[in-house]
């Protein structure tokens, strides 16, 4: 049978950046099989959340597997013949990898080679997946360029890193197209709950304490989950075009101060946030800033969100909705 030029087949589509691609995607004609195994990594109800909104919408399809069922991913992928893959599913998080690694080869590994090798099989040739910021680890090069050697510092970013290179093994040997988003903390409406701002928010409202790491020195380039949807959007229309590229830096390119981020909030909600200064955290990056030159030449047009207004946004929905 022949790939349905129109299908796409995103993971991880109940995920914080998940939801926002598939809507994005669903906005743009594009019809969509969604995957996700619904795991308790954070509240499973705000997963519920965006899947009861996904799921009105006209062209959506899902069904709850694991990724690392090959029999369960087959038969899906099978039946419906995307001509795309967009792969967000995986066990995401720098801290909790040290706790329990198993997950992470799942879902990162198992999962991801499941995939390519399904694809193999039944000859999907265009892929788009996440990889992370944290592949760039221990470098101290500012900003983070693409070419740069890598050397992630914790299992969460060694897994991305095997993302990138077992992709390069199915490209050289089975031509199957591929590119990998190395995404800089993603944040937004619905955002992940084990995440910065969703945390500082949470906290600042119940009045708690928020420990900033790094004496409050860490700077973080964040990028608003609007203008990941909008490049995933573009890379899947124009994916022949910008093939070549197999690796993109997604980040607004700006690095943010993590008090001055904490100011921002407290001016937007109008509370005080009461503030623990720590010391730097294992595993951690004290600075992630990109280079997003690649994007801005490939879409020229593309105009990235001020963070000010990311922010606004986000508190406005996920701050407010009480
Ligand atoms: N949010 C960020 O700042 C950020 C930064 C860099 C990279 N990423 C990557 O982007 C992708 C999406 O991240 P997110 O922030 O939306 O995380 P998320 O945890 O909200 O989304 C991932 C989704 O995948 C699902 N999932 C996990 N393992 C699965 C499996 N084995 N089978 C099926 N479904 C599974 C989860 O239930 C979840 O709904 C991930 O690959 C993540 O590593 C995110």
């Amino acid at each position: 049978m022949k790939n349905n030029k129109k299908t796409i087949l995103i993971t991880g589509c109940n995920g914080f950046i998940g939801y926002h691609v598939a809507n994005k995607l669903l906005d743009n004609n594009f019809r969509l099989i969604g995957i996700d195994n619904n795991n308790s990594y954070y509240d499973p109800n705000l997963k519920k959340e965006r899947f009861n909104l996904l799921k009105k919408r006209k062209n959506f399809f899902f069904s709850k597997i694991d990724i690392k069922n090959k029999k369960k991913l087959f038969k899906i992928i099978k039946k419906f013949q995307p001509f795309l893959i967009i792969n967000l599913a995986a066990q995401a998080g720098v801290r909790y990898s040290f706790e329990n690694p198993q997950k992470y080869i799942d879902s990162n590994i198992t999962g991801f080679v499941n995939l390519m090798e399904i694809m193999k099989t039944l000859k999907i040739k265009r892929l788009i997946y996440a990889s992370s910021s944290s592949v760039y680890g221990d470098c101290k090069d500012f900003p983070f360029k693409e070419n740069m050697k890598l050397s992630p510092l914790n299992f969460y970013g060694q897994t991305k890193l095997l993302n990138e290179r077992i992709s390069d093994v199915y490209r050289k040997n089975f031509k199957i197209d591929s590119i990998g988003l190395r995404l800089f903390t993603v944040y937004g409406p619905y955002g992940r709950p084990d995440m910065y701002i969703p945390k500082i928010l949470d906290k600042i409202k119940k009045g708690n304490i928020i420990e900033v790491y790094n004496n409050g020195k860490n700077l973080r380039d964040f990028t608003y989950v609007g203008d990941v949807s909008d490049i995933i959007k573009n890379l899947v229309v124009n994916f022949n075009k910008v093939k070549k590229f197999n690796i993109l830096n997604i980040c607004n390119g700006k690095e943010i101060n993590i008090l001055k981020l904490l100011k921002m909030c407290e001016k937007k909600i109008g509370l005080r946030a009461k503030i623990l200064l720590k010391p730097m955290q294992r595993g951690d990056m004290f600075k992630t800033h990109g280079n997003n030159s690649l994007i801005k030449k490939l879409f020229k047009a593309f105009k990235f969100t001020k963070f000010e207004e990311g922010l606004s946004r986000t508190i406005k929905k996920d701050y407010f909705k009480y």
